[in-house]
Parts: C-alpha cells; sequence; structure tokens
C-alpha cells in the first residue's frame, strides 16, 4: 500500500488525496504552510492522519526557526503551532498532536537548540509509526466483534488513506480478514467529498477485499434486505459521555442502523476521545463551503446560485453507538464510565 504521509529528509511527503483514484500524485511540503494548506485543502484529511501531518509540520517549522534561546525558539514553534491547528476544528488529534509536540519542547527546554530540533523531528516520527501500531491493536481488538461471512456498512474513508497506515474502522475489517474471516464491505459514497467512492472503494480494492459502492441514500434500503450486519465507522472525536462525531451522514446510518438492530461500532484511537467535554453538543463542526454541495467533482449539479449549506460533520448520541473500539479495548455503555477507564488504563 502506498504510505498515506511520510517524512524524507526535510520534506513531508502526502498522496494527494483530492486526486485519486484516478490519479495518484505526491505533494512536497518543506514548510509548516504547505502542510496548514495540505490539511485545509484535503489533500490529506482523516483525523489520525492530519494529527501525523499537524505533527510534522510543527518539526518542519522547528527547523527554520534561527533563535539562540528556548523562549524565543517556543515563541515561534507555538506561533506556527496555533496557525496549523486552525486548519480544521472538529478532529480533536489536530490538537492532540500539536500539544505533544509542545509539550516535548517544554520538557527538553535544557536541549541546545539543535538537539531540540532533532529531539522534536523524532518525536513528530514516532507519532507517525505509533499510528500504525495503535491502528493494527485497534483492529485486533475490533475484529473479534466480527463473525465470518458478515456485510459491513462503512461511512467516509476511516481506513489506511486517514491514517498513517492500515486504519481504523477499516482497519478493523482488515484483521477480521486477516484472522481469516471473509468479509464483505458496503461503502456509502459519501456525499459531498465523496471519501467512500474515491478512496475507501479504492483502498479495499487494492487490497480485494470485497467492496460495493452504494449512495448514502441506500443503506436503509440494504439494511431493511437484511443484506447488512454490522456497521462500523470512524470518529474525529469523540466527547466524553461517548458522543461521536464524524463524517455528515454518520447520524443518519446511524438512526438506521438502531431501526434494524444492526450493531453500530465506532474505531478510534485514545487521542480521539475529548473527555474535557461532557458531550458531543460542545464539539465544533467545521463548515466546508456550500461549492463543495452545488458542484460534483467539477461539475455544477444545482441552479446558479441556489443556497446550499455544507457541515462537514455531525455527532451521533451515544445511545446510538452499540461499542467504541480502541487500541486499548473495546468501550460499552455507560461511556462516561468505561472511556474514562480506558484513558487512563
Ligand atoms: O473530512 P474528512 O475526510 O477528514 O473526514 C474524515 C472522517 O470523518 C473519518 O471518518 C474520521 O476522520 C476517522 S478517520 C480514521
Amino acid at each position: 500500500m502506498i504510505p498515506t504521509i511520510e517524512y524524507l529528509n526535510g520534506v513531508v511527503r502526502m498522496i494527494d488525496q483530492t486526486r485519486l483514484p484516478n490519479e495518484t500524485e505526491f505533494i512536497d511540503c518543506t514548510t509548516p504552510e504547505e502542510v496548514g494548506s495540505a490539511i485545509k485543502t484535503m489533500v490529506i484529511r482523516g483525523a489520525p492522519a492530519i494529527g501525523v501531518a499537524a505533527a510534522l509540520g510543527a518539526s518542519l517549522s522547528a527547523d527554520r526557526i534561527e533563535a539562540d534561546d528556548f523562549d524565543s525558539f517556543f515563541e515561534q514553534l507555538a506561533t506556527d503551532c496555533t496557525a496549523l491547528a486552525k486548519t480544521r476544528p472538529t478532529a480533536v488529534n489536530l490538537a492532540w498532536a500539536l500539544e505533544r509536540m509542545k509539550r516535548v519542547a517544554q520538557e527538553n527546554k535544557t536541549l541546545s537548540i539543535s538537539n531540540l530540533k532533532v529531539h522534536l523531528r523524532e518525536e513528530a516520527c514516532r507519532i507517525l509509526a505509533e499510528d500504525v501500531a495503535i491502528n493494527k491493536a485497534m483492529g485486533n481488538n475490533g475484529q473479534t466483534l466480527l463473525q465470518n461471512g458478515q456485510n459491513v456498512l462503512t461511512h467516509c474513508n476511516a481506513g489506511a488513506l486517514a491514517t498513517a497506515g492500515y486504519g481504523t474502522a477499516l482497519g478493523v475489517i482488515r484483521a477480521a480478514v486477516d484472522n481469516g474471516k471473509d468479509i464483505s464491505v458496503f461503502a456509502n459514497e459519501t456525499r459531498p467529498f465523496l471519501q467512500g467512492a474515491r478512496l475507501t472503494a479504492w483502498e479495499l480494492q487494492e487490497d480485494n477485499i470485497p467492496v460495493t459502492l452504494i449512495t448514502d441514500n441506500m443503506c436503509g434500503h440494504f439494511m431493511k434486505e437484511k443484506r447488512i450486519d454490522a456497521v462500523v465507522v470512524g470518529a474525529d472525536r469523540i466527547a466524553g459521555n461517548g458522543d461521536v462525531a464524524n463524517k455528515i451522514g454518520t447520524y443518519m446510518v446511524a438512526v438506521l442502523a438502531q431501526k434494524h438492530n444492526i450493531p453500530f461500532y465506532v474505531a478510534a484511537p485514545i487521542s480521539t476521545l475529548d473527555l474535557s467535554l461532557s458531550s458531543g453538543e460542545q464539539i465544533p463542526i467545521e463548515q466546508r463551503s456550500a461549492e463543495e454541495v452545488i458542484t460534483l467533482g467539477k461539475i455544477r449539479i444545482a441552479p446558479e446560485g441556489v443556497r446550499a449549506e455544507h457541515p462537514a460533520f455531525d455527532v451521533t448520541p451515544n445511545d446510538l453507538v452499540s461499542a467504541i473500539i480502541t487500541e486499548k479495548g473495546v468501550a460499552k455503555a455507560p461511556f462516561t464510565e468505561s472511556l474514562k477507564r480506558l484513558a487512563q488504563s
């Protein structure tokens, strides 16, 4: 599988996800501004992947700072981190990774500036490597919930492309397949940005995992026809009570799953938990350009001048969530206790 993001001697290289599946192009970033722009324009997307990108962006920031003392070094690093943190508001992994980079800088403030830069580079690369290991552990925990022969619905792309590798929701499916289970996937196309059609379908095809692409409004029909046995999605931020922010349309899928008695699983690393929030109502929802609704690819599909809205995420209330799969174990209701226990373990 082509790496989503990698660090190559001063360059952060990303596969351009806006051009998949038709073109496999890479974007090289050498400044934090270039990384920030790649996050904003969704060259790289998916909560864990943008966390990794931001950490590498912070390391590029550190590398270019010309300061002799820690305080002025940290001031410039913090300014770049603040700019990176503003690129996308919903996925908490972004802020989490940047806070970790700043903390490591503070903890090593007695080092020389050149050693500190090496330290920060190593930390960013550690965040990248850890993400793959976390996804594999999560996959292993989650695959026990899937049975041989099941059809699993997913929404958006929570795969290798949304992470440093292997994926969260698709990691659970990959782990089930790796354990010898015969799993087929239904992928919602995920209007308006089409992460399901463009990315999930591509990624699963590359891995030879059977995938059927459906438009978002078909999933209720397939549930009613008993063609879907389980739903597995990723998350951008999970509040302390287990409310889950994920790609717009996830809430609709969860409501339908409950109506048809289909388990609705969320797979996310501990870094996606935001225990500072008591409920999902406090999660900031990114509003993207209405242009993305009015057009499909580059083709306008609505009358000129029509009003459109584009909330990029929605919040699924915890009572629709059967379980939250993390690298540390599987949390079930009541989530306020189970999530806190996992986070502290
Ligand atoms: O807008 P995107 O493509 O960044 O949204 C991505 C999602 O909603 C994913 O489901 C989520 O980030 C989990 S990715 C492992």
